[in-house]
């Protein structure tokens, strides 16, 4: 019903506007409802979708397997409403570890006949201390309805020689508050970010995080917090083996797949940016595909790209994502779209081969 009335009444008029403007409207939506307790509380007693048994990856319980992706809460002003709009997890950031504006708008730009997006946002956002004065003031971790992640990646700033430096802070200033952290080296946006994919800087950028993570865990005797890669879809899979490699020997806790596209599958889009959406789906499941068999299922995938209907995500649940999401499947579907989404997936799990 809502989705009906979403896509034939509000997304025709919603669509008429700036699509940046209309992230910050959404951005309020959501910060209501996370601001007053008796709603949002209603709303995840409706919306929050529970499998049978709770989804145990790396450690944490996720009451359904769909979660919002990254970009969406870049400065973790409202990811509190995840669950009352039934995601089982949420993902806030890209933080860097300096303040910064991004590039210049506009910035987002929307292809409704593909059910597309092209971004080239460039990470704004207001820098790993305040937002982790922010979090600071939410209650704490065991009072989550869902699992937080945290992804961060590098400042425009900091050359690519000192982005493990750039990286580890913006850990350890957040460390306390996430539940999970995503270690972002694939967006398109920030000049030569993924260069940090390649042999020549991502061991020793992942070995100085894990090294992070485990100094901490002895300080504090406390667990180490689980960290997964997140990796773009224009990688070979000859590249994809020598990035297992990597999260294998260093323990790594997962792997994230995938970021957007710089390739573009239909002409007359916009050629700087990452694309999003339906032209994604295919690429980021044969990554999907290509990463469980490689692993034989041992690594944890949170699968993403092109989740655009019940369909798609069904897919690369098969395809082995343990955790899915999304985030242009929700401007085109609706802000009740993951929790279709987790019904789907929790009754018709054997649908899609
Ligand atoms: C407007 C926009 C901003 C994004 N910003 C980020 C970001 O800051 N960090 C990140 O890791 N991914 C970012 N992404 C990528 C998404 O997290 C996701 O990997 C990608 O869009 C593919 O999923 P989708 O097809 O469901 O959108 C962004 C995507 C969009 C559309």
């Amino acid at each position: 019903m809502m989705d009906v009335f979403y896509e034939k009444v509000l997304r025709p008029i919603l669509f008429k506007q700036d699509p940046e403007t209309m992230h910050e409207l959404a951005l309020k939506v959501w910060r209501i409802s996370a601001a007053i307790p008796p709603l949002r509380a209603a709303m995840e007693t409706l919306n929050l979708v529970h499998t049978q048994k709770p989804i145990k990856v790396f450690g944490l319980n996720f009451p359904n397997q769909i979660g919002l992706a990254a970009g969406f809460d870049k400065d973790a002003r409202c990811w509190r409403a995840a669950a009352a709009f039934g995601f089982g997890h949420a993902e806030i950031g890209t933080i860097t570890r300096h303040k910064q504006s991004g590039n210049p708008k506009p910035r987002i730009f929307r292809y409704p006949e593909s059910e597309a997006v092209v971004n080239a946002c460039g990470f704004p956002n207001e820098g790993a201390e305040a937002i982790a004065k922010r979090l600071d003031k939410c209650p704490p971790k065991s009072k989550r309805k869902v699992p937080l992640g945290i992804n961060i990646g590098k400042s425009k700033i900091t050359p690519l020689d000192e982005a493990a430096e750039d990286y580890v802070f913006s850990f350890n200033t957040l460390a306390d508050y996430a539940d999970f952290f995503v270690i972002n080296v694939s967006s398109p946006n920030t000049p030569e970010l993924r260069r940090l994919q390649g042999a020549d800087y991502l061991p020793a950028l992942l070995g100085e995080i894990r090294k992070a993570n485990l100094d901490r865990a002895k300080k504090l005797g406390a667990p180490k917090i689980p960290i997964v890669l997140k990796i773009a879809p224009d990688l070979t899979f000859r590249e994809i083996d020598a990035i297992l490699s990597i999260l294998f020997e260093l323990e790594f806790d997962g792997i994230c797949a995938t970021n957007t596209t710089v390739s573009r599958p239909i002409e007359g889009m916009e050629s700087i940016g990452g694309l999003s959406g339906r032209p994604l789906s295919k690429m980021s499941l044969d990554i999907v595909k290509y990463i469980s068999k490689a692993t034989n299922g041992n690594l944890p995938i949170i699968g993403v790209g092109g989740v655009v209907d019940e369909d798609s995500a069904g897919r690369l649940a098969n395809a082995g994502a343990t955790l899915i999401q999304v985030y242009t499947g929700m401007i085109y579907r609706g802000p009740f779209f993951a929790k279709a989404l987790a019904n789907a997936l929790k009754w018709r799990y054997s649908d899609w081969v």
